[in-house]
């Protein structure tokens, strides 16, 4: 065949015609379920850890803005996700739509960029959770040693500086926790998220529902006051203010660091393969999910901010610092402790995601199938690829800060959501009249404003995460060179020898 193999793509039948073979995962998931798993994915470390540092230092009231921007740019890549999801309903996500639509490569390069996504988003939040945790603890009156309660390293000025701390233990045991949870099974595992997800439901309606109370309108007074904008292009500011360190600062840079608070909702199109009935109950619950969550964001930032004087705001646990300062110190307890089940319910649903996409990719011979494609044969899960998911995510997790973390989660979804509005509308051109249960609304505005919402915010973020991007697709790139091409399936039957 003459086809160059790096630009071949899976056909959309072959994808189909795979849903058929055995060694599948169990279809168990209903609309509500998935609904519950996208809540559940969503709202956690975000809104609880990283509000009340992007309000104090980067955008001050007009995060409120942020959270709509950032809601509003989800909404453009959720529309695409849930056309692609219903039209392939397999494990894999943003990693087999761009198989199908741009080629190996393309598809190598997102899967990777995925297993970041979720590998480096898992061990944010299992860091938020660990910092929740043992506040809870602290009013039990125990405190964990200092070499055991932080990550080993800081970020600062440019930097990693050791903390004189050995590892977060608790965020390594939590993980640790998940993991084996996610080897039994998807089944017990969302039982476990829908009572995960009613806990952090109440406490973040507690939050909006006592907290107006105590809002002071003139807290909203400046509105912005680090600017509208902030944004720079490899580290040189184009628009708006940066802070002493050189990052840019204002609203938009402030959409760019909450944009955190938004990520899982395209996990639930991992789950696509789960099911009962995909094509119809993916879309609902991507969509359904984050518009929830855009209202409650919102909710939130306005009592947080409306409570406390932006500059006042505690860097570390915003929200509960928020309720301690108005004098309800018990209001701060339920926080601290829901917030631990809450963020309990994304690190299942994140870490759920990572090793699907290693299935996705394993099953077409990327990396090795026999190890990373092997479903458990009594639980039905990739019990493997969740092992050494899990084993990633630890490490990361006990060593690094969370903001680091945080901020490279962010652009390695932002560049997956650019890739999938793309494919969209790459899609529509290869196959125009492909069964599509799901269409997204206004093709070709919709993926279009998609892509420039999510480069904009990726140019917001400070500028060496560009770099740690394009670091780890270098790592990606020589693996796929050295091992994936050879390997590929597809390769193997272009060249005849399969
Ligand atoms: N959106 C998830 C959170 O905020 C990742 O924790």
């Amino acid at each position: 065949m003459s086809q160059n193999q790096i630009f071949a793509k899976k056909s959309l039948q072959a994808l189909l015609n795979e849903m058929k073979n055995d060694n599948r995962l169990r279809r168990v998931l209903g609309p509500i379920t998935l609904t519950s798993l996208g809540v559940g994915a969503i709202i956690g470390a975000g809104i609880f850890v990283a509000t009340g540092a992007a309000a104090k230092g980067v955008a001050g009231p007009a995060l409120m803005i942020s959270y709509v921007l950032a809601g509003v740019t989800c909404i453009f890549a959720a529309l695409c996700y849930a056309e692609f999801a219903s039209m392939a309903p397999v494990a894999g996500s943003a990693y087999t739509y761009a198989y199908t639509t741009m080629g190996e490569i393309f598809a190598w390069i997102i899967g990777w960029d995925l297993v970041l996504e979720y590998a480096v988003g898992s061990a944010t939040v299992a860091n938020g959770w660990s910092g929740y945790f043992q506040s809870v603890l602290a009013k039990f009156g125990i405190v964990l040693p200092d070499q055991l309660r932080q990550a080993h390293y800081v970020y600062e000025n440019g930097y990693f500086v050791a903390t004189g701390s050995w590892l977060n233990l608790p965020a390594v045991c939590i993980v640790a926790l998940v993991t084996i949870i996610l080897i039994k099974g998807i089944r017990e595992s969302a039982g476990f998220n829908a009572l995960m997800v009613f806990l952090k439901l109440l406490a973040v309606l507690f939050v909006i529902f006592v907290g107006m109370f105590y809002i002071n309108p003139a807290n909203y007074v400046p509105f912005a006051p680090f600017g509208w904008t902030g944004i720079s292009i490899f580290g040189v500011p184009v628009a708006g203010q940066t802070n002493a360190g050189g990052d840019p600062i204002g609203m938009i840079a402030g959409a760019a660091i909450i944009f955190f608070a938004y990520i899982g909702f395209d996990s639930v199109s991992t789950h696509a393969e789960e099911a009962i009935n995909p094509k119809r109950d993916v879309p609902i619950g991507i969509i359904a999910s984050l518009l929830i969550c855009t209202v409650l964001y919102v909710a939130v930032v306005a009592v947080l901010t409306g409570m406390v004087p932006y500059a006042q705001l505690s860097k570390d646990a915003g929200v509960a610092d928020a309720f301690a300062k108005a004098g309800l110190p018990w209001a701060e307890f339920i926080i601290a402790a829901a917030g631990v089940a809450g963020i309990t319910s994304v690190l299942l649903v994140m870490m759920l995601s990572g090793p699907r996409v290693f299935l996705a990719m394993a099953r077409d011979g990327l990396i090795p199938s026999k190890f990373f494609a092997d479903v458990h044969p009594k639980f039905r899960t990739p019990w493997k690829s969740t092992i050494s998911i899990g084993l990633f995510v630890g490490i990361l997790a006990g060593l690094l800060p969370i903001d680091a973390l945080l901020h490279l989660t962010n652009i390695g979804t932002l560049f997956a959501f650019t890739i999938v509005c793309g494919a969209v509308l790459i899609m529509r051109k290869l196959n125009p009249n492909i069964e599509r249960p799901f269409r997204c609304p206004w093709v070709p505005v919709i993926p279009i404003l998609g892509i420039l919402s999510c480069v904009l915010l990726m140019l917001s973020l400070p500028a060496a995460n560009w770099w740690r991007l394009i670091g780890w697709l270098a790592i990606g790139l020589v693996i796929y060179f050295s091992y994936g091409k050879r390997h590929s399936f597809l390769g193997k039957e272009m060249r005849g020898e399969k």
